[in-house]
């Protein structure tokens, strides 16, 4: 893809998953990438498995943790040149349940990671003082949000609600950005990953009826649909929300 090889990018909560399959697919394009996630040793594995140094650097910390974000912004300036690609993956969901029985400590949890810690990465990469330090190159950023955010999701509405002001802010954010740096965002649906177990209580075959195209998602449905919104074959695409979910949403 067009744009991409030689670059860096910083891809969030990576060591397995939706993250690692982007990290992935970005290295094939001739990406250096910066990992991050917060178990150390599943890190360490992954950067083995991507590629090794050459290619890939994993920083282990939290992804609302300030001190985190700034170690990684430089540490990937050091080793590979300033990232100017940027994928706010790391979601979590700790709760299931219905709003009105919501803790609110996990309630403020979910929103400072799944939406708030995105906009500080963006802040952290392309923020004033650090934009005059970035190349002359244009940036790009994208945050994985979920078909959650589109709609009521019984149990896990706490979630919805994070991933549709993240969604928010991939729009106000493309706006405040433009023309430097492009922010779009992705939403899958179902994707066969750890994050997705307790959401197929019933296996994966009855969860895949849900989908005309009958299968549930992997993690390179994703990845490659990001690789296009950060390379320069989208050069005029920014603020939109691309649905990934197997036809769901047509039913
Ligand atoms: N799978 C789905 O069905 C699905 C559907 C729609 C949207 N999504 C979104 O896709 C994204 C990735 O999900 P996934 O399914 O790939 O999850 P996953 O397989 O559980 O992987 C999550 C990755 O993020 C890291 N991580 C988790 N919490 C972190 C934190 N607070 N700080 C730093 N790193 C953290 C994990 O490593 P450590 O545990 O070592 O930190 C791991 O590398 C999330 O935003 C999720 O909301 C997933």
């Amino acid at each position: 893809m067009r744009g991409l090889s030689g670059r860096t990018a910083i891809v969030t909560g990576a060591s397995r998953g939706i993250g690692y399959a982007i990290a992935e697919r970005l290295i094939a394009e001739g990406v250096r990438v910066v990992i991050t996630g917060r178990k150390q040793d599943a890190l360490a594995e992954a950067v083995t498995t991507l590629g090794g140094p050459e290619v890939c650097l994993g920083v282990p910390g939290k992804a609302d943790d300030p001190d985190h974000r700034v170690e990684a912004v430089a540490a990937a300036a050091q080793t590979f040149g300033p990232a100017t690609l940027l994928v706010n993956n790391v979601g979590i969901n700790p709760v299931y349940g219905p709003l009105m029985a919501a803790d609110l400590g996990a309630a403020r949890k979910i929103v400072e990671v799944n939406a708030l810690a995105p906009l500080a990465w963006t802040q952290a990469l392309f923020g004033a003082g650090v934009t005059e330090a970035a190349p002359a190159e244009s940036g790009a950023v994208v945050n994985i949000s979920s078909t959650a955010g589109q709609g009521t999701a019984p149990g896990i509405d706490l979630y919805g609600a994070s991933k549709a002001m993240l969604d928010h802010l991939t729009r106000g954010l493309a706006l405040e950005l433009a023309p430097r740096v492009r922010v779009n965002a992705v939403a899958p649906a179902l994707v066969r990953t750890r994050f997705a177990a307790p959401l197929m209580s019933q296996g994966e075959e009855v969860a895949a009826t849900r989908y005309p195209l009958e299968r549930i998602g992997i993690p390179d449905d994703i990845a490659s649909t990001v690789a296009f919104l950060l390379s320069d074959e989208a050069a005029w695409i920014t603020g939109t929300l691309h649905t990934i979910d197997g036809g769901a949403r047509l039913r």
